[in-house]
């Protein structure tokens, strides 16, 4: 009858309305291990900021912090099957995906500097490294830097000896193993999460990180003693899924493109800050020494990790290291 046909017209047009108004929006899980207020941390909420602001809702960002949704190697199985969209993974942990190129961002002091650093990652290397995680089923999109690392243990640490049958925290890297090797520690590969609890239990000794990790991480509280050893660099690379990123709409993957570049910038300032507040607070913590080493000190660990680089040139491509050697040179 007349009454029921338009109930069905009335409720046919107020779900034509709620269909239109409610298209579901596009959904980007960003993982990642460290805490919010770290480097990584902020510019990944930059990003979700920017991106949900340009986009006027059309794509959310979800950000787990934390390791809350996976460890670092559970992180990586899962862009890759498609169960998170996007991460920014430390460049160390690229050699359990069998790219051993990423390795050579690890070897001890071969960057003497950001500008150095900046000039690789934003240069033909640095593109040409990202390519080679195309294969894998993942597209690199930038550069996240983190700064350089420190060395930290409960006994005082000034020289390479002093680490000497140490149990050293490492990321899983061949290069970091072959370092904590060159300085007589035992390296003990383990997920950034699980890092606060081995140092408290003693399961292991010590650790490096940069002091933006160290910080927030707490670890200064179960570590006694930190030397500024600047030794070696820990970067990030953000990846996505390739798949994913690839059936995006382009005006989508443009906005999100620009809002990466916009979070990257946010990230480099971060990491310049944050990593020598770091330092700072730790120091006024009173619970741990931050020894800065002169010049004499520094050239003793160089020397001490020199044979890192001759050992892992039958592992990382030759022409790479000599590459980024002429780089800095
Ligand atoms: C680590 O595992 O020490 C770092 O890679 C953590 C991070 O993502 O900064």
């Amino acid at each position: 009858n007349y009454l029921s046909a338009l109930g069905l017209l009335f409720g046919l047009a107020l779900f034509g309305a709620g269909a239109a108004t409610a298209a579901p929006p596009i959904v980007i899980r960003f993982s990642h291990v460290v805490e919010d207020n770290t480097p990584k941390g902020i510019a990944a909420l930059e990003f979700k900021r920017l991106v949900e602001e340009r986009t006027r809702g059309k794509v959310k960002v979800q950000v787990y912090p934390n390791s809350s949704l996976y460890k670092d190697r559970e992180e990586l199985e899962a862009l890759q099957l498609g169960a998170v969209q996007m991460l920014a993974p430390s460049l160390a942990k690229f050699g359990q995906l069998g790219m051993r190129d990423f390795e050579v961002f690890d070897l001890p002091y071969i960057f003497p500097n950001r500008q150095v650093l900046k000039a690789v990652t934003q240069g033909e290397i640095g593109r040409e490294l990202l390519a080679q995680l195309e294969d894998r089923g993942i597209l690199g999109l930038a550069y996240w830097d983190n700064g350089f690392k420190v060395m930290s243990a409960n006994t005082p640490i000034r020289l390479p000896v002093d680490l000497k049958g140490k149990r050293m925290r490492i990321q899983p890297s061949r290069v970091l193993e072959a370092q904590m090797e060159a300085l007589g520690a035992t390296p003990i590969p383990l997920a950034f999460s699980d890092v606060h609890t081995a140092l408290e239990s003693g399961l292991v000794d010590g650790t490096e990180n940069p002091p933006s990790n160290l910080y927030s991480k707490k670890m200064h509280e179960v570590q006694k003693h930190v030397a500024v050893t600047n030794h070696g660099y820990l970067g990030y690379a953000v990846i996505v899924n390739r798949k994913f990123w690839n059936s995006l709409p382009a005006d989508i993957r443009a906005t999100l493109e620009r809002s990466l570049v916009d979070a990257t910038r946010k990230n480099d300032e971060e990491a310049e800050k944050l990593n020598s507040q770091a330092l700072n607070k730790v120091r006024e913590s009173k619970n741990t020494t931050v020894l800065n080493l002169d010049a004499a000190e520094l050239q003793a660990w160089r020397k001490a990790l020199e044979p890192v680089h001759r050992k892992m040139e039958s592992r990382i491509n030759k022409d790479l290291i000599s590459r980024i050697r002429k780089a800095a040179a």
